[in-house]
């Protein structure tokens, strides 16, 4: 039973809104700690925010991207533009080791909105008031970079994904991209007509 107490308490607190005076539910925002740049004397150099100790590996590395030695391959594949433009081709090797990371990723990070398929058929989707997630499937015209770069800066209120993939996993999502979109906007008209048999 006494779960119940904090439980009503907090759904009391929800139901006036945000500006909570309840010292449970604003423990975190009033506790002690640093702000940026704040001064602090428990260090010599009197800084409260830290230098991270050597060694520490940036999540922009490259270390899984092993086959770009060139330094502005690699920065085309970091930005997702050659030359300001969004770059057409995917700069890394697509191979099924990739596409099924691509889908792994995609299935976790952009399915909820764009759908399984791609096509923007979502739950989200279905109760999203502002702005519905677009189907993607309608995008093959755009370049490889346009995805990426959706991906990496977040595109109008779609908010950026870089915290949750790395560059290999968001190159690994555009090229699955490109499989959903291959596999579904063929069209017999573009197969090779069959033969008859004799
Ligand atoms: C929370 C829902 C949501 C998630 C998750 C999400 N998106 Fe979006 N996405 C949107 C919405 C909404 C828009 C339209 C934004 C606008 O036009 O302001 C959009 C736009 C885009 C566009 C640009 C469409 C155009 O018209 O050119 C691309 C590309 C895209 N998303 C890809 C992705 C990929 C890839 C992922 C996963 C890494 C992802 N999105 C995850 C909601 C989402």
């Amino acid at each position: 039973m006494r779960w119940l107490i904090p439980a009503a308490a907090g759904l009391a607190a929800l139901s006036s809104g945000c500006d909570v005076s309840s010292e449970f539910l604003q423990r975190m925002e009033v506790q002690a700690k640093y702000e940026y740049y704040e001064a602090s004397d428990f260090w010599a150099d009197g800084r409260a925010m830290r230098t991270p100790p050597a060694g520490t590996i940036p999540r922009e590395r490259f270390a899984k991207l092993p086959e770009l030695k060139d330094p502005v391959a690699r920065q085309v594949a970091l930005t997702g533009r050659a030359h300001g433009q969004p770059t057409t081709t995917i700069p890394v090797t697509v191979d099924r080791e990739l596409l099924t990371l691509g889908q792994k990723k995609y299935n976790i990070v952009c399915s909820q909105c764009h759908g399984v398929l791609g096509d923007g058929n979502s739950v989200v989707a279905e109760n999203m008031a502002l702005r519905l997630p677009p189907s993607l499937l309608e995008l093959e015209s755009k370049p490889a970079g346009h995805f990426y770069t959706a991906i990496n800066e977040g595109y109008g209120v779609m908010p950026s994904f870089s915290g949750e993939l790395d560059v290999r996993e968001r190159w690994a999502v555009v090229a699955y991209v490109r499989v959903l979109q291959e596999a579904r906007n063929t069209r017999t008209a573009g197969q090779p007509v069959p033969q008859e048999n004799r």
